[in-house]
């Protein structure tokens, strides 16, 4: 009579958890350490009902911080991005600051590796050169209602020395 051997299938099953319990922790400490991909660190909060008034969310824009350095301020709500529109000089560091004013948004930008998470109470923030002019789309990627599909905005990196500006095409309530 065929029997099976119970105490070799538990030994392999046991095999089998533990690989994966092993593949799924090399997998998160290569993407933290090896490829720096983080939650937003979360030390620097904000009261999310009170961002239109906490600097520096209460003047969002574009400003410039260095002689090649600007900072970004970006805030969004449903289902814009304020401003949506910024115009980036190449070569120059660009420091974007942005949080949610209410639900959880994302940016992502296609083609790139930027993929960030706008959490309400905290501060995003995430520094980058871009080295060559080109449009870039930005789009919401996190599910937050029925405009989500509709959130979006744009980045122009335009030629090295080139003018920096920023726009918002949809004037965001000021209130709530
Ligand atoms: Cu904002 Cu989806």
């Amino acid at each position: 009579m065929f029997r099976l051997d119970w105490p070799k299938l538990e030994a392999l099953w046991m095999k089998v958890s533990l690989g994966t319990m092993a593949t799924f922790l090399v997998t998160i400490g290569v993407m933290a350490f090896g490829m720096d991909l983080h939650t937003a660190d979360g030390r620097q909060t904000i009261d999310p009902t009170r961002v239109d008034e906490t600097p520096p969310f209460d003047r969002p824009g574009l400003y410039r911080i260095g002689p090649d350095a600007y900072r970004a301020v970006v805030v969004a709500r449903v289902f814009t991005f304020n401003p949506d529109h910024l115009v980036l000089p190449a070569g120059a560091r660009i420091e974007f600051v942005m949080t949610s004013a209410d639900v959880i948004h994302g940016v992502s930008i296609p083609g790139t590796n930027v993929n960030l998470m706008l959490i309400p109470g905290q501060v995003t923030t995430y520094a980058t050169t871009f080295k060559r002019p080109g449009e870039y789309l930005l789009l919401c990627n996190e599910y937050c209602g029925i405009g989500h599909h509709l959130m979006m905005g744009r980045w122009t990196v335009v030629a090295e020395g080139g003018e920096p500006a920023w726009s918002a095409s949809s004037t965001a309530p000021a209130g709530r």
